[in-house]
């Protein structure tokens, strides 16, 4: 966002984009309210978005696109083989992160299956900041183990740790010298680390990770779904980047790293996604799997308005007020809800609020999985509709045991260019009623787990009447208001 100083003293987010196109929205009930989470099996993926007022579950897809986005998607070319739209997604990927190779893939999780088909073989590790759920998963079902390598800061709720999502140089030493340089499939830096809490990589920490990986011939993934907010952390947080052009930034993590890939649900707004590399070898060996999984090598699952939207999206990233806006918005959230007592991560960082559900509801053991109780109840007390990052979206071991989070959040994402300020203002006013009313809220339990990814469709009850008591407390103190 511009540089605009204000009269009165204190600074609020001031949108740099005017609205042009409104999505009506319901706010039912409470008692609906609690029907509908019933009906989800506590689960708020399972929530159907007619039902829910503020949709927070994430920003995957979900952000606004610009009027330039919409007005390219006309201009769409439909051929199957050697289409204009592809050649000028091509064109616009290979121009923003300075490569030669591009490949198209019809989201982040695909990209993912293909690099770890590629890289991963039976026995190997692939140490990283932090895992991403579907990351982690294709790595494991390749036969790859996953040892995560971020620094101590990384798991502290509050720290003033501008970058909590560099990796620790010295784990990253010491795993390389465990496993054996030849184990290492790769290594994996994740931009705006996602499960911890939105939290940026410093440039100069992925350069020092890139000399370890060139020194012992390791390829440097880059996943630069969350690159967007990255990008505005760096030139905000690191002195050495003061001064530098968005694309200067990008240009330099490219040249870092071996390997990029990208949701282009996250970056670029659109939906789809794709790998970029330099390395030809490489290329070759991820380009056999984009027939076998994705499509023909010029749209890769990608529907060709999308791939249009996702060129003048990558060209918006290099804007700053456009890139500002999600971790400016995610601010002021988290300065309130600080301000207010109420546990959350700091420093802010992007994607989205995350609540330490922890310390929250911290009556309620992690077997009882708070993060997914908090994300019950806040949906209940406001018709938000939040994440669950913690227990819940663990996977259980071979031998069936569930391994605790190491955090468990609650995560109210900020879809960029979406909400009002005066929308965030009221999700801030519920969780702080729900604050006050915590010791209402109880735990909850499986009634239906899936053995993979289970957070996604998986079914739960509350362990007691816990939500009947909360809508009760509710109405004693908002009468009939919605
Ligand atoms: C950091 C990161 N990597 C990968 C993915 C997977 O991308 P997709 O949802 O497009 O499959 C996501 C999605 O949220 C993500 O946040």
């Amino acid at each position: 966002m511009a540089n605009v100083k204000f009269y009165a003293g204190e600074s609020f987010p001031l949108e740099m984009h005017k609205v042009r196109i409104i999505q009506k929205l319901n706010l039912i009930p409470i008692e609906e309210r609690q029907k509908c989470m019933e009906a989800a099996g506590n689960n708020t993926f399972l929530l159907k978005n007619r039902d829910v007022f503020m949709d927070m579950l994430t920003d995957s897809g979900v952000n606004a696109m610009s009027d330039r986005q919409l007005a390219s998607m006309m201009a769409a070319d439909d051929s199957y083989a050697g289409s204009e739209t592809f050649t000028r997604l091509e064109k616009m990927v290979k121009k923003f992160f300075g490569v030669e190779y591009f490949l198209p893939a019809h989201q982040g999780r695909a990209c993912e299956n293909i690099i770890s088909q590629v890289f991963v073989k039976k026995g190997s590790v692939v140490p990283m900041n932090y895992h991403f759920t579907t990351s982690k998963a294709h790595i494991t079902l390749n036969g790859g183990t996953v040892e995560e390598i971020i620094v101590d800061e990384g798991f502290k709720i509050k720290s003033d740790c501008p970058f909590k999502g560099d990796i620790d140089i010295d784990k990253l030493k010491d795993v390389i010298n465990k496993w054996g340089a030849e184990n290492v499939a790769f290594v994996r830096v994740e931009a705006g680390t996602n499960l911890i809490g939105g939290q940026p990589g410093s440039l100069q920490n992925l350069s020092e990770i890139s000399s370890i990986c060139r020194l012992h011939k390791i390829p440097l993934v880059y996943d630069a779904s969350l690159l967007a907010d990255n990008l505005y952390f760096i030139m905000k947080r690191e002195k050495a980047c003061a001064g530098m052009s968005t694309h200067e930034i990008i240009l330099k993590i490219a040249a870092l790293s071996d390997v990029i890939y990208f949701s282009a649900r996250k970056l670029g707004f659109g939906r789809g996604g794709g790998i970029c590399t330099n390395n030809s070898e490489y290329f070759y060996r991820m380009r056999e799997m984009v027939p076998l999984y994705e499509g023909f090598l010029t749209y890769g699952g990608m529907s060709v308005r999308e791939m249009e939207a996702i060129a003048i999206g990558l060209e918006e990233t290099l804007d700053e007020d456009m890139i500002s806006q999600g971790p400016i918005f995610i601010e002021h959230m988290v300065k309130e809800l600080d301000r207010k007592g109420i546990p959350v991560i700091t420093p802010a960082g992007g994607l989205g609020c995350h609540v330490d559900a922890k310390a929250f509801l911290d009556h309620v053991p992690q077997s009882q999985y708070p993060a997914g109780a908090l994300a019950a109840a806040f949906y209940i007390a406001s018709g938000v509709r939040g994440m669950e990052r913690g227990t819940l979206s663990e996977q259980r071991d071979e031998n069936g045991v569930e391994p605790m989070a190491h955090v468990e959040l609650l995560r109210l994402a900020v879809p960029r260019r979406v909400f009002t300020l005066s929308q965030i203002n009221y999700a801030v006013d519920r969780l702080a009623w729900l604050y006050e009313n915590r010791r209402l809220v109880g735990g909850l339990k499986f009634v239906e787990e899936p053995k993979i990814l289970r957070f996604f469709f998986g079914r739960l009850a509350p362990l007691s009447d816990w939500q009947t008591k909360l809508v009760e407390k509710f109405r004693k103190d908002f009468g009939d208001s919605l």
